[in-house]
């Protein structure tokens, strides 16, 4: 079944999960060049852990740094790091731990040096199933907002005069991820749009409101940003529907495929993307 909203073909609507193909496509000047040094969170699985794959194939990236809550159990992570021991760097990172995020900001400081913080990418993230017919719990929906919407809102503030060290080196006064840029990965959830009809899954109560919460910090960040002369671009990025322990078994596409296109689209992100949500190969998202 295909239905249209506002420009957006949704396809196979009554199934568990939505895909949405956007018809019009960001247009972009490329900057084609690539940030120095990168911060990701939650990289020792999923996602996060593909994310670092693929930056590591851009040899102009000279520092990775990948935050995992446990370092020690972070087994493939920790074997990647070995086999690029200059570029890749681990560090232990909580999202929903003051003290955590503030010794993260200490290390990336040491790792980075002069040349600042690039690149912020919040990708540590939690699903708890929450249903609204589920006994009231307060505990597990303020979870999954701290996790994923707190915790990354606290992770922007502390890197913040890292970014704006980076920022302040470059040569030109563009928003782009090879200066300072923050971003978030947020999903289809994070749309009110399409949050119609119970779409995804009626599981996901507490997880739409961490999304949806994680997508307005960033439009407050780029309004703030704005008044406070602060060179930063913000961006939240749809993954897609991924088979990761989160996205589950039946899920549309790859951790490679999904990390391969967001990597690739860093390197274009421009002022067009300050603020937007868009999906893994910069296609706009409805809000
Ligand atoms: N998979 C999908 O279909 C899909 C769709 C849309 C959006 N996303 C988003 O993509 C991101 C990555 O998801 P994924 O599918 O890769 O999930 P995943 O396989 O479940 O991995 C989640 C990652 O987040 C880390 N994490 C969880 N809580 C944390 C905390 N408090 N502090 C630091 N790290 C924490 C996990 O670390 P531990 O190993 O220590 O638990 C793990 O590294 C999430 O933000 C998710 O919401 C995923």
């Amino acid at each position: 079944m295909r239905i249209r909203i506002n420009g957006l073909i949704i396809k196979n609507f009554l199934t568990q999960r939505t895909i949405v193909r956007t018809i019009a496509s960001t247009p972009c000047s490329y900057s084609k060049m690539a940030p120095k040094t990168v911060f990701i969170t939650g990289a020792n699985r999923g996602i996060g852990l593909g994310i670092v794959r693929e930056l590591l194939k851009n040899s102009e990236i000279e520092t990775i740094i990948a935050g995992a809550r446990s370092v020690e159990n972070a087994v493939e992570l920790q074997s990647l790091a070995k086999s690029d021991a200059a570029r890749l760097h681990t560090i232990q990172f909580d999202a929903s731990n003051d003290e955590s995020i503030a010794n993260s900001v200490k290390q990336v400081d040491q790792l980075v040096g002069a040349r600042g913080l690039n690149l912020l990418i919040n990708n540590a993230g939690v699903n708890l199933p929450y249903k609204t017919d589920d006994v009231p719990n307060r505990e597990t929906i303020l979870k999954c907002i701290d996790v994923n919407a707190v915790g990354a809102l606290l992770t922007s503030q502390h890197f913040l005069p890292l970014l704006q060290r980076a920022a302040s080196l470059s040569g030109d006064d563009q928003l782009s991820a090879s200066r300072a840029a923050i971003i978030n990965i947020g999903s289809d959830c994070s749309s009110q749009t399409l949050n119609i009809t119970g779409f995804c899954n009626n599981t996901l109560v507490a997880y739409k409101m961490s999304k949806v919460a994680m997508l307005s910090f960033a439009r407050s960040l780029v309004a703030d940003f704005e008044t406070l002369k602060v060179p930063v671009l913000v961006t939240t990025i749809h993954p897609g529907w991924v088979l990761t322990d989160m996205g589950g078994p039946d899920a549309d596409i790859t951790v490679e495929e999904s990390a391969s296109k967001i990597v690739n689209s860093i390197d274009r992100l421009n002022s067009t993307h300050h603020g937007g949500l868009f999906d893994r190969q910069l296609g706009v998202m409805p809000f």
